[in-house]
């Protein structure tokens, strides 16, 4: 058995026909390129079986490989149900869920997915300039090929590793202006394939244009945090390069979907959009997710059990203006607040607001890594996975909530091309009221930056 990549694709452009044994595996990337060359890939040898001796093999006949359909995605039963209160935002799949067998996930596994889902506000704000919204490589293919990870610093390493760990992309590469690091860490993640069980292959360069053509983008690029800074302390040195990657990416991989990890998060994901020219559906921050994780640890050590029993949204900014809305939260499928005191909870929301900055001042140099890391990795998953996970994250608010035109931390839902809609929850008039001022105060944070 022989498996093609995308090279043989390359290296058979010229003669327009590459020849595939009936049991050899052609890649996702390897069609997508044929696709794109315009390279047949057909199943039988030009001239036949080698032995070809008889007139019934010599005229066997070959059988063109259609592209493959998008068929449905692998479910898996939920581990256990699913908490309460948030069950009617979180959907039909509330929680992560991870397939028994890591081969469910392999690489070339089909991962399409196309059912109706219950109705999400519209979310349709372009940025000026904004391409097209038309079918993607993914979407076209029913497969997914390549995720960049722009920034091979600690949260890209992480978010790297688990998103080759997770064996769904043909390919996973690493960008940085290091270049040596980008290659460095590649290659000692590529040594960890026997380890981990995956077949995806692992690249590190130097430019975003080197990387090739991405189905997602995990942008990590930036300054981090010293002791002592805010998250918008950043907001100047970032966004310059934030908004160099970002038009880079949308003139490399015009079809993508970005996931904004850089600080400030709000307004690096805001400016990410406007920079990409990119529909907002198709630019997404990350922080909510990590927050969440956060209450979600932090809860669990107050007593409201195990972590993964908390259902809670972050929202609001990816800082001060955090809003965990406790009336929502819960543990065990039974509210939040029957298991642990108020005082405490909200000892644990505070806890979370600054978590970043406690792993700052621990570390004395760098910021966190590992829950940012994975959080990412996490939203790219489940975008892939396609199953309309709902998950808080920094999107363009489109007048849901009463808030309109300004990236900020909402519960949506997530799909193969990005955002498919924001979900509205029921919120106490306190919670809603500290929601909207986290998104003035972006606003006026954004404002700054004009
Ligand atoms: C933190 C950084 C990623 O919260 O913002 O740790």
């Amino acid at each position: 058995m022989t498996v093609w990549g995308a090279a043989a694709v390359d290296e058979a452009a010229g003669a327009g026909v590459v020849h595939v044994g009936t049991r050899d595996v052609v890649t996702p990337l390897a069609r997508e390129r044929a696709r794109e060359l315009g390279v047949e890939i057909v199943v039988g040898s030009p001239a036949g079986p080698p032995a070809a001796t008889s007139a019934t093999t010599a005229a066997r006949p070959t059988v063109v490989v259609p592209a493959p359909a998008p068929t449905a995605a692998p479910t898996a039963a939920p581990l256990s149900p699913a908490p309460a209160a948030l069950s009617a935002a979180l959907g039909s799949a509330p929680r992560p869920v991870r397939p028994p067998s890591g081969a469910l996930y392999r690489r070339g596994a089909p991962i399409g997915r196309s059912p109706a889902r219950s109705h999400t506000p519209g979310h349709a704000a372009s940025a000026p300039g904004a391409a097209p919204t038309g079918p993607g490589r993914a979407a076209a293919g029913g497969r997914v090929g390549r995720v960049v990870v722009v920034g091979a610093g600690n949260v890209g390493m992480i978010a790297a590793m688990r998103l080759a760990d997770a064996d769904t992309f043909d390919e996973v590469v690493l960008v940085d202006i290091d270049e040596g690091r980008a290659a460095g860490i590649a290659l000692d993640l590529t040594h960890t394939a026997a380890l981990s069980g995956f077949t995806t292959r692992v690249r590190g360069v130097g430019t975003v244009e080197e990387a090739g053509r991405a189905d997602y983008v995990v942008l990590t690029a930036g300054k981090p945090r010293t002791p002592g800074m805010s998250r918008s302390d950043l907001i100047a040195t970032n966004a310059a390069i934030v908004g160099d990657v970002a038009s880079r990416v949308a003139r490399t991989s015009p079809d993508a979907v970005i996931v904004v990890v850089t600080n400030p998060l709000d307004e690096m994901t805001q400016h990410a959009w406007t920079s990409s020219g990119f529909p907002s559906q198709r630019v997404v921050g990350m922080a909510g997710v990590l927050d969440t994780a956060r209450f979600q640890a932090l809860a669990s050590l107050a007593g409201a059990g195990p972590a993964d029993g908390v259902a809670a949204l972050a929202l609001g900014s990816h800082g001060e203006e955090m809003v965990i809305p406790l009336s929502q939260a819960t543990a065990g499928g039974r509210p939040i607040l029957e298991r642990v005191g108020p005082a405490d909870l909200d000892a644990a929301v505070d806890r979370a607001r600054g978590s970043g900055a406690e792993v700052v001042g621990l570390l004395r140099s760098g910021s966190a890594f590992m829950a940012p890391g994975m959080s990412a990795a996490r939203m790219v998953l489940a975008m892939v996975a396609d199953r309309g996970e709902v998950m808080p994250a920094a999107v363009l608010a489109d007048g849901s909530y009463d808030i309109r035109d300004v990236y900020v931390g909402l519960p949506a839902r997530l799909g193969r091309r990005g955002v498919e809609g924001i979900v509205e929850i029921d919120l106490r008039p306190a919670e809603l009221a500290a929601l909207r001022d986290a998104a003035a105060r972006i606003g006026e944070r954004l404002g700054a930056l004009a």
